[in-house]
């Protein structure tokens, strides 16, 4: 159970990391999911840093990361373990040791490590929203009760520490609301550009400033561009200055063609969008922004 009068000091257990830059508000949501010890869910554009902040918070406590990536075929049970029938079919074929020991064949998955794990994990299930409607319901009892038994055994696996969930969301589906009720919820906004600046800041902090900001306002103003198919994300500014860089470019100008622009752009329609209303000079380049 969690302190009942924890002190402030302990309450704010989680303050970012050298390399994961936060606010107020994101800080508020993992310390209060820390204190209530129930899942935290955050939503957000894609590059937002969702998948990173699972990263982050299993540095600063000093916990094991284990990741669950959830895809559209996913069960909630792959997250607890799987009995490997087929495994166990070939050994009892073509002879692979005592195939009655079926403890053999129960490979735990993400959910049933963290809850093995001898001190508390952080698990990240990332990209809830991949799996159908029933995923998130079906994991409800599990992560209330933070136990399972695994039937082909008897085993009861229960966690020894709660471990530290994390659960991402890109907003493809809307989850069910039980589900959202047991969880604390925060949306990461897109980073404005000073923010953005400092998060760049963290992966190239040996650019040169003027590439770096002429490079972010080029960026922020194709995301802006209202025919986008697909809007850039930060990941994707980060490879895009990295081969600017590594191709010597000093400086990167919207009203000139774009270098590498598939770094940033992934459909042939923006690519096209893009040729037909670049601005040309002061006048036009006002649709920009
Ligand atoms: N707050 C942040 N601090 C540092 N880097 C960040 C931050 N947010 C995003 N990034 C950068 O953006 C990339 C994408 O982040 P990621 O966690 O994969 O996003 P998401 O899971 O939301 O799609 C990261 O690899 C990192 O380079
Ligand atoms: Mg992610």
């Amino acid at each position: 159970m969690p302190d009942p009068t924890p002190t402030p000091q302990a309450f704010r257990r989680f303050a970012g990391t050298p390399s994961y830059l936060t606010n107020d508000a994101l800080e508020a949501a993992v310390n209060a999911a820390l204190a209530l010890e129930r899942p935290l869910l955050v939503k957000g554009e894609p590059g937002t840093g969702k998948t990173l902040l699972a990263e982050a918070i299993a540095e600063s406590l000093g916990a094991p990361l284990l990741r669950w990536h959830v895809k559209s075929t996913t069960r909630a049970q792959d997250g607890l373990y799987v009995y490997d029938t087929v495994q166990r079919l070939y050994d009892s074929r073509f002879g692979g040791g005592d195939v009655q020991d079926i403890r053999k064949y129960i490979k735990l998955g993400p959910l049933g490590h963290a809850f093995k794990a001898p001190a508390r994990a952080v698990l990240l299930i990332d990209e809830v929203d991949k799996a159908d409607l029933e995923f998130p319901n079906d994991l409800l009892h599990e992560l209330d009760r933070m136990r399972f038994q695994i039937v082909e055994t008897g085993e009861e696996v229960a966690a020894r520490e709660r471990p530290v969930v994390v659960i991402t969301s890109n907003n493809e589906k809307e989850l069910p609301d039980a589900f959202l009720r047991r969880c604390v919820f925060h949306f990461i906004d897109f980073p404005d550009p000073a923010l953005m600046e400092r998060i760049v800041a963290v992966h190239h902090p040996r650019l040169g400033p003027d590439l770096v900001r002429q490079a972010i306002s080029a960026f922020f103003a194709l995301r802006q561009h209202p025919r986008l198919r697909k809007r850039p994300s930060t990941s994707e500014l980060i490879d895009w200055l990295t081969v600017l860089h590594a191709a010597g470019l000093t400086g990167v100008r919207l009203d000139q063609d774009l270098p590498f622009l598939g770094t940033l752009l992934k459909k042939e329609q923006d690519v096209a969008n893009l040729k037909d209303v670049k601005p040309q000079g002061g006048a036009a380049r006002r649709g920009w922004n």
